[in-house]
C-alpha cells in the first residue's frame, strides 16, 4: 500500500534504450511509412516547404526502411522530390494503405477529409496529425470509425498540438493546458487511441497505461514544421518495431515517447548560433536502430 500511495500519476520519461542494426539487415525489416499529407510541389514551388515531405524526410531519416509519400493537394503524381531523391512520391490512388505504417494528415488541408475514411479502414498503424486531427474533430462518423479500429486491435496515435487537442474534446485550449494530463487521458478514452499531445513536456498516453511527460525539447522547437517531423518520427518507430503482430497500446506508447524523446534531444544538443528549422530537423533525426 505504501507503493501504491507513492506511485506517480506519470512518469518523468528517460532515455530510450538504443539497438544495434544487424549485420545482415534488409530494408524490409525497418517497416514501410506511407505519408499522406500535402502542400504540394506546385503550390509551394520547391519540395522542401510541404508538410508532408518534412514527415516522409523525418521517417527517412529515423531509419524507415522505405518511405512513400502521397501529396494530396498538389500535382505532383508520382515523381521525385529533388531534394530528397530518396523519398518515393506516389499518388494517392496508387497507395497501398494496408501495409506498414500510415501518417496522415500532415498538410492536406479538405482533400484529406475525403480520404480518412478509407486510411482509418485500412491502415493497420495509423499516425493521425494536423489536418486529419480536425477532420476527425468535425465528422461524427469519423469517430466512430476511430473507435472501431481500437475494437479491431489495429493501432492508432493522434499526435495533436493543444489546439487540435481542444477541438477534438470540444473545450477551449486554455482548458487543455491548465490540465494537460487529464485532457491526455481524456483524449485516450474518448478515441481508444494512443495519444501524444505536443507542447512544452508532452504528454504520451495510452488507454490503460501510466502516461509519460517527456523532458526533452525547448522553445527551439516552436517553428513552423517541427510537428510533421515529430509525426514523421513516430511513424518510423511504429513501422520500425513491425513483426507481424498488432501493437499492445503499451508499446505503441513506448515507441511514441521514443520518438518524442529523440526529437526534442535534437533541439536540446542543437548548436548554438545555427536556427533550428524543421527541414534540418528532419535530416538530423537519430536512427531507432543506429548501423
Ligand atoms: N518546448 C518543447 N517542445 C516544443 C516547444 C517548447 N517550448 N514548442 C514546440 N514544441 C514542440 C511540440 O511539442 C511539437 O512536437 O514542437 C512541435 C510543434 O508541433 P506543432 O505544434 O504541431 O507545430 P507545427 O505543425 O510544426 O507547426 C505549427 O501548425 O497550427 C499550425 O498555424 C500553425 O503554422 C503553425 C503550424
Ligand atoms: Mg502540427
Amino acid at each position: 500500500s505504501w507503493f501504491l500511495r507513492s506511485a506517480p500519476t506519470a512518469w518523468l520519461s528517460g532515455a530510450p534504450a538504443r539497438r544495434t542494426r544487424p549485420f545482415a539487415s534488409h530494408k524490409g525489416q525497418f517497416g514501410d511509412v506511407t505519408v499522406l499529407g500535402g502542400e504540394g510541389l506546385r503550390r509551394r514551388g520547391m519540395g522542401m516547404g510541404g508538410a508532408a515531405l518534412l514527415a516522409g524526410s523525418a521517417a527517412l531519416h529515423a531509419g524507415a526502411g522505405r518511405v512513400l509519400v502521397a501529396l494530396l493537394d498538389g500535382d505532383a503524381g508520382p515523381g521525385i522530390d529533388v531534394s530528397q531523391p530518396e523519398l518515393m512520391l506516389r499518388s494517392p490512388a496508387a497507395l497501398q494503405l494496408d501495409q506498414g505504417t500510415v501518417v496522415c494528415g500532415c498538410g492536406g488541408g479538405e482533400a484529406v477529409v475525403e480520404q480518412l475514411a478509407a486510411v482509418l479502414r485500412q491502415a493497420r498503424r495509423l499516425v493521425l496529425d494536423a489536418d486529419a486531427l480536425n477532420a476527425v474533430a468535425a465528422d461524427d462518423t469519423l469517430q466512430d470509425q476511430l473507435r472501431d479500429r481500437a475494437r479491431h486491435g489495429l493501432m492508432t496515435v493522434l499526435t495533436p498540438h493543444p489546439l487540435e487537442a481542444a477541438r477534438l474534446l470540444h473545450q477551449g485550449a486554455a482548458e487543455v493546458q491548465a490540465d494537460r494530463l487529464a485532457a491526455a487521458a481524456q483524449l485516450t478514452e474518448r478515441y481508444a487511441c494512443v495519444v501524444v499531445l505536443k507542447g512544452s513536456g508532452t504528454v504520451i498516453a495510452a488507454p490503460g497505461c501510466v502516461p509519460a511527460v517527456n523532458p526533452t525539447g525547448n522553445g527551439r522547437l516552436a517553428t513552423a514544421g517541427t510537428g510533421d517531423v515529430l509525426a514523421g518520427m513516430v511513424g518510423a518507430a511504429l513501422a520500425g518495431a513491425d513483426h507481424g503482430h498488432e501493437l499492445t497500446p503499451e508499446q505503441a506508447l513506448d515507441l511514441a515517447r521514443d520518438a518524442v524523446y529523440r526529437h526534442g534531444e535534437l533541439a536540446d544538443l542543437w548548436p548554438a548560433g545555427k536556427a533550428l528549422t524543421a527541414g534540418r530537423l528532419a535530416r538530423q533525426a537519430v536512427q531507432q536502430q543506429p548501423d
